[in-house]
């Protein structure tokens, strides 16, 4: 298996081979056993991860973090107002120096047709790996720890899974389109069909619609868009469904708003839930807007995998940073 990873930006699962993303999951796999058994694993010693948040985290912010102690390095915890960025420092100039003093930069900037530009613009001049994480197009650490959760539910081979990907009505704010496209182009290329569920006014971004399309093509696996939740649900093993932004209908927020609050119905219940397999699982990236998105009696269910899917952020990315960081050249 290729493992020379040292220095590989990480701004898409779509620019890792399948063979690379399985040695993150062995990886990873690995690192859970080793934090379980409270087994030292300090592949960085001494090194340094400088973490730029653009947009608040939870998740994020302290996996990254804690992965970074855990492995025997130090990540710097630093947004726009804490750097010159604030004061319009340019990426070359933000990429260089940081890249003078550390080993990697890991970015959140999810601003629509902002966050990804500024991170291939850091990606041309940083001299160490930049980690995406959580852009306006992709969220691709969030969509490893997901198949790592699938992989741990129903094992490593998943071809023939069906999971959904299914919009929901949250109105408190307007949520990138992120997740939703790294999941329906992620998911063929491990064999999984994949059912994406929205009111016609939450379509995605094309070319990610189209990449998963050919991604889904290349693995012999089915590809639908449908726009009707109970229709997406039917016989899923694998139900994801959160909520994004009309971005690709509107950028404006009132707009937004507007347009999320039209479909109430958009709702992950125990009544949707039973269009799944009994079997289904329930996932979801968090933050979870309750009560809005899903009902407390499904999220904190017995088909909810919600803390598993949030605590494999730690390991994907302790594998991620080990590989990209350490690791060989
Ligand atoms: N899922 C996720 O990325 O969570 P945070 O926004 O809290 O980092």
């Amino acid at each position: 298996m290729h493992s020379m990873l040292r220095g590989k930006h990480f701004i898409t699962d779509q620019e890792w081979t399948r063979e690379e993303l399985e040695m993150v999951f062995d990886t990873a796999d690995e690192l859970k056993r080793d934090f379980a058994l409270g087994r030292p694993h300090r592949y960085l010693p001494d090194k340094t991860l400088f973490m730029i948040f653009f947009d608040n985290s939870t998740r994020t912010r302290n996996s990254f973090e804690a992965g970074m102690t855990q492995l025997g390095g130090h990540a710097h915890d630093l947004t726009p107002d804490k750097l010159q960025i604030s004061h319009g420092e340019n990426a070359k100039d933000t990429a260089s120096v940081l890249s003078r003093y550390g080993h990697g930069i890991a970015v959140r900037h999810c601003a629509y047709k902002e966050g990804n530009q500024y991170i291939r613009e850091l990606a041309k001049y940083s001299r160490v790996p930049i980690l995406n994480m959580q852009c306006d197009i992709y969220h691709p650490c969030q969509v490893l720890a997901d198949l790592m959760t699938i992989r741990e539910r129903f094992g490593k081979n998943t071809r023939g899974l069906k999971l959904t990907v299914a919009w929901t009505s949250a109105p408190n704010y307007v949520r990138p389109l992120s997740v939703p496209q790294s999941l329906i182009m992620l998911m063929p290329r491990f064999g999984i069909d994949v059912t994406l569920a929205a009111p016609k006014e939450f379509a995605l971004m094309p070319e990610t619609v189209a990449t998963a399309r050919a991604n889904a093509e290349e693995a012999g696996v089915k590809f639908e868009i449908v726009d009707d939740m109970a229709e997406g649900f039917q016989n899923a093993d694998i139900v994801i469904p959160k909520s994004w932004g009309p971005l690709t209908f509107t950028t404006n927020k009132a707009e937004g708003i507007d347009l999320i609050k039209k479909y109430p119905g958009w709702k992950c219940d125990s009544r949707m839930m039973s269009h799944a397999k009994k079997s289904a699982i329930y996932m979801h990236p968090l933050p979870a807007d309750r009560n809005f998105e899903v009902t407390d009696e499904v999220i904190d269910g017995p088909q909810s995998v919600v803390y598993d899917e949030a605590e494999n952020r730690l390991h994907v990315q302790k594998a991620l940073m080990a590989l990209t960081m350490g690791g060989r050249g």
